[in-house]
């Protein structure tokens, strides 16, 4: 058993929060809000009908948008709530509970390994802090030798930057290219946000 994610800590304080951000987003999607830059950067980095996961996947925003790319989606999120929405509202991906930091896809069937993994909307930042390593060592694990992970968050959220580079390089993942933004603006020391491609080191 891992420690219980910062995600689920707020579901406990407050059993709104996810109806809150499922509206969220669809109220945005509905309202025609740009919500695909994250899957419009992963389809770029992919052959077509490529094996992605998506990682912290909440109501399926990206995976989803995947899917209708052509590619083969599996999301897995730790929130039943938002799992339940992903497949009301993004039907046809395999959408999974499970805690990052116990990820075991293999032992779950799915034996092929992903040519990416996205894990985009700050995810890392509702990790329980103890388990970073361990979710990144599990990208690692769960990654081909030539697939990258795609991680996106904000400064100021409580992960460090620096931090975060520690904990990928001891996961045996290293940069392939640091952004600062999802629409490909370079990412450098005054970066208030990062979206990192690592690749297996
Ligand atoms: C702000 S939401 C982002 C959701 C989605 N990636 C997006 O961008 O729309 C953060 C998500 O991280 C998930 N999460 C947090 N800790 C997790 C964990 N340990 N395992 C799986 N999912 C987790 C939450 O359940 C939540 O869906």
């Amino acid at each position: 058993m891992v420690e219980q994610s910062i995600w689920m800590q707020k579901v406990a304080a407050d059993p709104g929060h996810s109806t809150w951000f499922i509206e969220r987003f669809r109220s945005m999607s509905r309202a025609g809000d740009d919500l695909a830059g994250e899957a419009r950067l992963m389809d770029a980095m992919v052959p077509r009908r490529a094996h992605i996961l998506d990682a912290g996947c909440g109501s399926g925003r990206v995976g989803g948008m995947l899917a209708e790319a052509g590619h083969d989606i599996v999301g897995v999120d730790v929130d039943p709530a938002l799992i339940e929405a992903a497949e009301q509202d993004h039907p046809g991906p395999r959408w999974m509970v499970g805690d990052l930091a116990e990820l075991d896809l293999p032992a779950q069937g799915i034996t092929t390994p992903f040519d990416a993994i996205v894990c985009a909307g700050n995810v890392m930042t509702f990790l329980a802090p103890s388990t970073r390593r361990e979710v990144l060592r599990r990208f690692r694990a769960h990654l081909t030798q030539e697939g990258r992970a795609a991680i996106g968050f904000g400064a100021g959220r409580g992960y460090e930057f620096s931090e975060f580079f520690a904990d990928a390089a001891a996961s045996a993942l290293e940069p392939d290219l640091l952004l600062s933004s999802w629409d490909l603006r370079p990412f450098g020391d005054d970066s208030s946000f990062l979206v990192a491609l690592l690749r297996p080191a």
